[in-house]
């Protein structure tokens, strides 16, 4: 007989029970299912609604029934429907009628918002520390590469000198935001639902305070009606989420192509590449496609929640059981992909050469060279304009900057003297730039050590 059986003559149709479901997934929730009906039982304790004997049959109750998941879930059943269900039903089998108590003053409604506000919570900390770990590998490797010279490129077109260290900090700045934006969707959802009944509040003086303390919540919700229908939290985390796959995705873009003979900047090492069953030369960054691949299951997910939830009335409704698999979906190929990134980069060989030798080509100092008339008193355009003249003269005669003599720049302009060459030289363009957050050696130092400071306040 079903918990809520009583006014129902009929048995629910077998499609139905498949349909209706969701224990086949929210079993995942069985802890923190188990640690708010521990709660919620110390509460109704304290209110006298059970007695401090029976407050402790439940609590044993439910920990034997946690352990009795824990070792095989087979014992959850679909005729529950639910975890919540399900825990119950396991409940009122161990201690007899007084399980059947535990509901007093509560609703799945109630259940389900807290439940998957904990699980949400717990899997927020652990995704912060994996974003700990992958800034911390980004400190290491721009420490170790500072004189590491490449390309800056906008357009994938060469366009000025850089240091690797200033490439790979540029990706802490955005990995640091989606901390920042994970901190924030953490502070909001910290706000206890449970205690709502099914929409409206219960009739018992309950004590939601003592339950936001038992359980770690910061605040306790305003409105039942908002709080049994709010999955505000699981879209923005959805849509946090969806913002870092997408940089972990171009991260792994640029690996890929670095990767490439026709770049040969970086070599990803054996053990997270793959060969090909057919061509024996091949050694393919299947880790880097699938961390980009995995970019639209995540998308999928955002959009999943935000379609689910568009147009739902107040309150709960039961479409909001489509919540959770794309919840879970993405949280489990977050915690992968960020493991996978991080142990990955801490791999990585920088080939230095390769990387310096393309700077050399692509005419990479003209805008300096461009300022080097501007510092001369020319105004800015006329200097573009004759910069532009003279790349087009060199590509024409196949030369570079470097190799032109003094008189053939002075064919262009009288303001150019023999310092240019030193101008135009890659470390001096580099070290040149005085702009706070430039790739200058000492601009790099304090971006790096700032970021210590981040991850120093940060951690936990
Ligand atoms: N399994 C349901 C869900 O995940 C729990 C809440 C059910 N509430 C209800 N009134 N049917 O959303």
């Amino acid at each position: 007989m079903k918990l809520w059986g009583g006014r129902f003559s009929q048995k629910t149709n077998h499609l139905l029970e498949t349909f209706n479901a969701s224990i086949t997934f929210d079993y995942k929730l069985f802890k923190e299912d188990i640690e708010g009906s521990i709660a919620h039982a110390t509460m109704l304790e304290k209110i006298g609604v059970i007695t401090s004997e029976e407050l402790k049959l439940v609590i044993k109750g439910l920990k034997e029934v946690q352990e009795d998941i824990e070792g095989d879930t087979s014992i959850l059943n679909i005729e529950n429907e639910d975890i919540h269900m399900n825990v119950e039903s396991l409940l009122t089998q161990k201690i007899g009628t007084l399980g059947k108590k535990i509901h007093t003053a509560r609703s799945r409604n109630d259940q389900v918002a807290v439940d998957l506000k904990m699980y949400t919570k717990k899997k927020i900390q652990g995704i912060l520390s994996l974003l700990e770990e992958l800034l911390s590998t980004f400190l290491t490797i721009s420490e170790q590469h500072m004189d590491y010279i490449l390309p800056g490129y906008t357009h994938l077109q060469r366009a000025q000198p850089i240091r690797l260290s200033f490439h790979i900090m540029a990706y802490f700045q955005k990995i640091k935001r989606d901390y920042t934006r994970f901190e924030d969707v953490l502070e909001r959802l910290d706000e206890l639902p449970l205690g709502s009944g099914a929409m409206s509040g219960v009739s018992y003086e309950t004590d939601r305070v003592l339950m936001k303390d038992l359980l770690g919540f910061s605040r306790i919700s305003d409105n039942a009606m908002d709080a049994v229908s709010d999955r505000d939290y699981v879209i923005e985390f959805q849509s946090a989420a969806s913002i870092l796959m997408m940089h972990l995705s171009q991260i792994s873009e640029e690996m890929i192509l670095w990767s490439s003979y026709e770049f040969k900047f970086i070599e990803i090492s054996d053990d997270f590449t793959t060969g090909s069953s057919i061509m024996p030369q091949k050694k393919n960054p299947d880790a880097c496609e699938l961390l980009r691949g995995k970019t639209g299951r995540v998308f999928g997910n955002l959009m999943g929640i935000l379609t689910v939830m568009k147009g739902l009335p107040l309150a709960y409704n039961k479409d909001m059981q489509e919540d959770k698999e794309g919840l879970f979906d993405t949280v489990e190929t977050l915690m992968i992909s960020l493991q996978v990134l991080n142990e990955m980069l801490k791999t990585v060989k920088y080939n230095k050469k390769q990387m310096f030798d393309a700077v050399q080509y692509g005419f990479l100092n003209a805008t300096d060279m461009a300022d080097y008339l501007v510092y001369k008193g020319l105004p800015f355009r006329e200097c573009h304009e004759i910069v532009g003249k003279i790349t087009k003269d060199c590509i024409e005669q196949n030369i570079i900057f470097e190799e032109m003599t003094l008189e053939m720049f002075q064919k262009y302009s009288l303001l150019f003297d023999a310092s240019i060459f030193e101008t135009i030289s890659i470390e001096q363009v580099i070290e040149n730039k005085k702009s706070f957050g430039s790739t200058s050696k000492k601009s790099v130092l304090i971006s790096i050590e700032n970021g210590y400071d981040f991850l120093k306040i940060k951690k936990h």
